[in-house]
């Protein structure tokens, strides 16, 4: 049995692979496969590993029915049509939790980051800038005690609620579809509208996954919504945001700072004027980037390989209605 690798991933999954017998072929040039290119390789295995945002439409899906199982070397799957694959009784694997950590910290990261204008300041060093002290310049603000507004509070949210309530006796407030009791109960957070969020949270964190209803969602109207002095954190899915009114509103004032893991599109121009501005903070997409967690995620993911290899039921599956 042999399974397709679209992107190198961690030494952890491909032992895993090896010790399963699976036969591996990787990819290993550092561009992204042409659509025919990927279906060609596909072809020509059993199982499809894909690491990287391939797009996992109808029109692939349909070229590789004969694939056992297409397994994501990430937590998310919006790249996926997963009705399709339901439809065709393809079995979907994803990373789910070993990421949350890691995401979480990076939101973090960007929280304080962001706050103390510490990606600008470390330029300003890089350029010369750092010159004649005034009390005055430079200044940041504080987010210990203040209010932290979480968009989608599930594992990741919780972990960032619980850093943040940690180290900075933040408030947690959060807007789900449904109550998070967790995090109600051992962080004290508090569900509220949409429209409350935006008004109350000092620090505004999307940790929400991409779908039809959040696509867009944090745009020119909402952005209005937020207080003046509002921080807004994306370690989400850069397309929840819509980038032109995110810089807008940075530009006029409308919020205070930004704090991005992921950017609409990725990778972000690097003359895009968010990357210049003393508020922001950018990072390339590195969420789950450390040596533990991907490393972990590349274990999961094989795993669903050989389990749908054997026909078995995937471990981690975004898709169980195809065993109903
Ligand atoms: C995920 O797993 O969804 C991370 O964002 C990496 O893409």
């Amino acid at each position: 049995m042999k399974v397709f690798i679209s992107r190198k991933i961690p030494e952890a999954g491909l032992q895993y692979l090896r010790e399963a017998a699976v036969e591996i072929s990787e990819w290993t040039e550092k561009r992204d496969l042409l659509p025919e290119e990927l279906i060609a390789f596909c072809k020509n295995a059993d199982a499809f590993l894909s690491a990287g945002g391939n797009k996992i439409d109808k029109t692939f899906l349909h070229a590789v029915r004969h694939l056992k199982v297409i397994s994501l070397h990430s937590a998310g799957y919006d790249n996926v049509d997963v009705a399709a694959a339901t439809e065709m009784k393809m079995p979907i694997g994803n990373t789910p939790g070993v990421l949350s950590d890691a995401t979480a910290d990076i939101a973090f990261l960007l929280m304080l980051a962001t706050s103390r204008k510490a990606f600008y300041m470390c330029r300003t060093i890089q350029q010369g800038g750092w010159g004649f002290f005034e009390p005055t310049a430079n200044l940041g603000i504080d987010i210990r005690g203040k209010m932290l507004g979480i968009y989608g509070l599930g594992k990741i949210g919780f972990e960032l609620a619980k850093r943040a309530a940690a180290a900075f006796d933040m408030k947690i407030i959060y807007h789900n579809r449904n109550h998070n009791e967790d995090a109600e109960k051992e962080l004290q957070a508090r569900w509220v509208s949409f429209d409350e969020l935006l008004e109350r949270s000092d620090v505004l964190s999307v940790n929400t996954a991409l779908t039809a209803e959040t696509k867009g969602k944090f745009d020119k109207a909402v952005f209005a919504k937020m207080k003046p002095t509002a921080i807004f954190i994306n370690a989400a899915r850069g397309a929840i945001h819509n980038e032109t009114d995110l810089t807008e509103a940075l530009e006029k004032k409308t919020i205070w700072g930004a704090g991005l893991d992921v950017t609409n599109p990725e990778p972000m121009r690097p003359d895009h004027p968010l990357l210049f501005m003393p508020n922001v903070c950018v990072l390339p997409h590195i969420g789950s980037a450390t040596e533990e967690t991907r490393a972990a995620m590349s274990l999961l993911a094989a795993k669903n390989i050989v389990a749908g290899l054997r026909g078995e039921r995937l471990p981690y599956i975004v898709n169980p209605d195809i065993y109903a």
